[in-house]
């Protein structure tokens, strides 16, 4: 990740000047709850994306870094907004805004980021960028929504899973690698390519996002584990074992998703492991970035292409 960063270093310390610039309010708690999930970091993946991209479709000015942030903040937006609906009180190593202020602030300090990300959107004055962001926006809160109606749903099928992961993540990462085709004014093949990697690269993140929820070290991803399974989420390790665990097994998650019940979580992590259905789950994941994989391949040779292809590899290693 250092490496690809610093491609794009000096394009990558523009970024955290704007996010920063961009977060001020003169309500105190805005800029107090902004600045405690912002500072705290996080990978920056989905703005390395933007600028990534931008490199490899040759882009020339300057509104990418805009761009970059507007991504960053709906992120960041929707971060505020899940740890608030997924009860979870641990984020990038720090205890979650709703976990130190309370679920009002986080609310609202969450809508206005993403209104700080329509205005800074609007400045743009691009239409067909503000287009692009709005319906992705849209999507995401879709994607969380249909994903609550399924917490606790045992019988939710893979399909559904990842229409839930294609929505609440995967189109963003699209978002991000689309949006630099289209400032960079690239023909309509090099645009789709990039949504296609994008959308891929998504959907292995999440998937990994989801195994780290039972493997992932608290030290190294800055989030707990188990919260899936304390909110009844049928990610796919469960359903994998659902359905390819012996019976005993299958009974097992099958009540933990129903019963919202981590107390189970020692058991089930012994499952999903026992079962096959973590490595199945990478499996999925590495099938995704050979498919992002093979979108990218159709760009120009550049030191951009190569530091796209190499984030396929880092979606399926990463620990944090
Ligand atoms: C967390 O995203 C939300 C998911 C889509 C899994 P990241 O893992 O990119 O979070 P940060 O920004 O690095 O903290
Ligand atoms: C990602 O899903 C949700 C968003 C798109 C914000 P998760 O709920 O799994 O993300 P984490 O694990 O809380 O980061
Ligand atoms: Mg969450
Ligand atoms: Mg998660």
């Amino acid at each position: 990740m250092q490496q690809i960063r610093q491609l794009v270093s000096d394009e990558f310390c523009s970024v955290n000047e704007l996010i920063l610039s961009q977060l001020h309010s003169n309500v105190g708690l805005v800029e107090n709850i902004g600045h405690y999930l912002i500072d705290a970091g996080g990978k920056r993946l989905r703005p390395t994306l933007v600028l990534l991209a931008a490199g490899a479709c040759n882009y020339q000015s300057n509104k990418h870094i805009n761009l970059a942030v507007v991504i960053e903040f709906l992120h960041s937006a929707t971060l505020l907004h899940d740890d608030v609906v997924d009860v979870s009180s641990l984020r990038r190593g720090r205890k979650t805004a709703n976990a130190e202020w309370g679920n009002a602030p986080s609310v609202l300090v969450g809508d206005f980021i993403y209104s700080r990300a329509f205005q800074m959107l609007v400045d743009m004055a691009d239409l067909r960028i503000m287009r692009l962001l709005s319906d992705t926006t849209n999507h995401i809160a879709e994607g969380e929504v249909l994903q609550l109606t399924k917490a606790g749903d045992a019988s939710t099928s893979e399909a559904q899973n990842l229409e839930v992961i294609k929505h609440k993540t995967a189109v963003l990462f699209a978002a991000a690698a689309q949006g630099a085709a289209l400032l960079a004014q690239t023909d309509s093949s090099t645009e789709n390519s990039l949504y296609q990697y994008g959308l891929h690269l998504g959907i292995a993140f999440q998937l990994v996002d989801d195994l780290l929820d039972y493997t992932g070290d608290p030290e190294k991803t800055g989030k707990n584990i188990g919260d899936d399974l304390s909110e009844g989420k049928p990610t796919l390790p469960l359903i994998y074992a659902m359905a390819n665990g012996t019976p005993a097994q299958a009974k097992l998650v099958k009540a933990a998703i129903e019963n919202k019940d981590a107390s189970a979580l020692t058991q089930v992590i012994e499952t999903v492991t026992a079962c096959g259905a973590l490595q199945y789950t990478r499996q999925q994941a590495q099938e995704h970035c050979r498919l992002a994989a093979e979108h990218a391949s159709i760009l120009p040779p550049s030191q951009y292409k190569e530091a796209l292809l190499r984030l396929t590899k880092l979606a399926i290693e990463r620990k944090s």
